[in-house]
């Protein structure tokens, strides 16, 4: 797999068929039988690490209750995919909009389940207002790191004790040269914006489980810039729990081996690893990551090769999705004293944020449920994956 995360303006894409797999690992989506008895996912993974799954905005809002029922039943972890980021929650100085956020508290409390706080502090959806004064000019440092130090206070300290991991900090680290990305909160606060905020989660909620989340940090290039980051945050004392591999991988090529070294390596540290975004998408792209402001752009021609089912899931693919899911928790399971949780990035495949990247109005299969709400080959892969094994 081609590791470069660069994107050429116009991608020349070459297209593996998928493989003749060999279908007795996975049970194909056709003897899929509905009689087949759907056993709660969660029961398979007690005892080893929390499975769990992004709910969407339109899930809190009541417009997609099939997939809510589904996470109550089957995930005993669940993560705002977009509703307790800083735009939403706080889109205007003082003004917080905690509507969504506590029905996501509500879902997990109903279903015992834990949430996640996704997230702090990120580059991407944050509202311009934490870094301008009135004039639009740009605020001093002190009033920038105030600014963060108030949302972080006011987010955590509302769920103090019913939230019990944040992701406080969100993709820092710089894909190009050097260590850290060039975000408004460097620009505003100064490299120290990652411990302040760190300290500020932990003050809110002293018993709040604190997370590092990036992608590609389990691989070669960026792994290093990762291990460094956080070993200055433990030199510094700053009060960081765990590390979050988001892990927005595709079939060709689930980068796993890099994966391993990862856990080992931020397992070493005494950080305990959570995968956090989980999704393995089947649709062919040269792109790696999620950087959120990369797009690619498609003729229609290429649209054509890109997007090859529109009219569904080809059984061979969805067996191979599978198997590679499989290999995943494999890993995952074999690294469980050392996982804290493992999140599917969503749970249908029609709300995948990978519908529409890096390439707009696909058709992308990358989770564990179909777009009927009906669990895929990969559900029942990975639930015989964990029952394999001890807690
Ligand atoms: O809510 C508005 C809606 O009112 C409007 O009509 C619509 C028109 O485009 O946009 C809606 O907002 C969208 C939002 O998701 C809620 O659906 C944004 O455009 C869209 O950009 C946003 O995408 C989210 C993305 O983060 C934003 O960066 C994805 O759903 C979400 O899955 C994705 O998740 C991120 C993680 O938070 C961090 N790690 C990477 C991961 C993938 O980018």
């Amino acid at each position: 797999m081609n590791k470069s995360i660069l994107l050429l303006a116009v991608p020349i894409v070459v297209v593996a068929a998928p493989l003749a797999m060999s279908r007795n690992s996975t049970t194909p989506m056709s003897e899929v039988t509905e009689t087949q008895a759907v056993t709660p996912l969660k029961n398979a993974f007690k005892g080893k690490f929390r499975i769990g799954a992004a709910v969407s905005t339109a899930m809190l809002q009541g417009q997609d209750d099939g997939s809510t029922q589904l996470v109550k039943t089957h995930f005993d972890s669940v993560t705002a995919e977009n509703a307790m980021k800083p735009a939403e929650i706080q889109p205007r100085e003082g003004e917080f909009t905690f509507a969504n956020a506590d029905k996501l508290v509500e879902i997990a409390e109903q279903s015992g389940g834990s949430v996640v706080g996704h997230t702090l502090v990120w580059h991407s959806q944050t509202p311009g207002w934490f870094f301008q004064g009135k004039d639009g000019q740009p605020v001093t440092r002190e009033v920038a790191l105030a600014r963060l130090q108030a949302h972080i206070k006011a987010v955590v300290g509302r769920y103090k004790g019913r939230i019990k991991e944040w992701d406080v900090v969100n993709e820092a680290i710089n894909d190009g040269p050097g260590l850290l990305r060039q975000t408004p909160w460097l620009k505003a606060v100064g490299e120290d914006y990652l411990a302040e905020a760190f300290r500020a989660a932990h003050e809110a909620d002293p018993d709040a489980i604190l997370v590092y989340n990036d992608y590609n940090i389990e691989l070669d290039y960026k792994r290093p810039k990762a291990l460094e980051l956080v070993k200055k945050l433990l030199d510094q004392k700053v009060p960081i729990h765990a590390v979050g591999i988001q892990s927005h991988w595709r079939i060709e090529n689930p980068p796993l081996a890099e994966t391993e070294k990862a856990i080992q390596e931020f397992s070493a540290l005494g950080l305990k690893v959570m995968i956090t975004e989980l999704d393995m998408g089947v649709l062919p792209t040269r792109y790696q990551g999620a950087d959120v402001s990369r797009r690619e752009a498609m003729t229609p021609e290429q649209m054509a090769v890109m997007n090859p089912y529109t009219k569904g899931l080809p059984d061979e693919v969805a067996v191979k999705h599978g198997e590679k899911l499989k290999e995943a928790f494999d890993l995952f399971l074999k690294y469980r004293k050392n996982i804290g949780r493992v999140t599917l990035w969503g749970v249908n495949d029609g709300h995948s944020w990978l519908n529409n990247f890096p390439v707009r109005g696909r058709t992308d299969y990358p989770l564990l449920f179909d777009r009927a709400l009906k669990p895929k080959p990969a559900f029942f892969s990975i639930q015989k994956a964990a029952e394999a094994v001890g807690k």
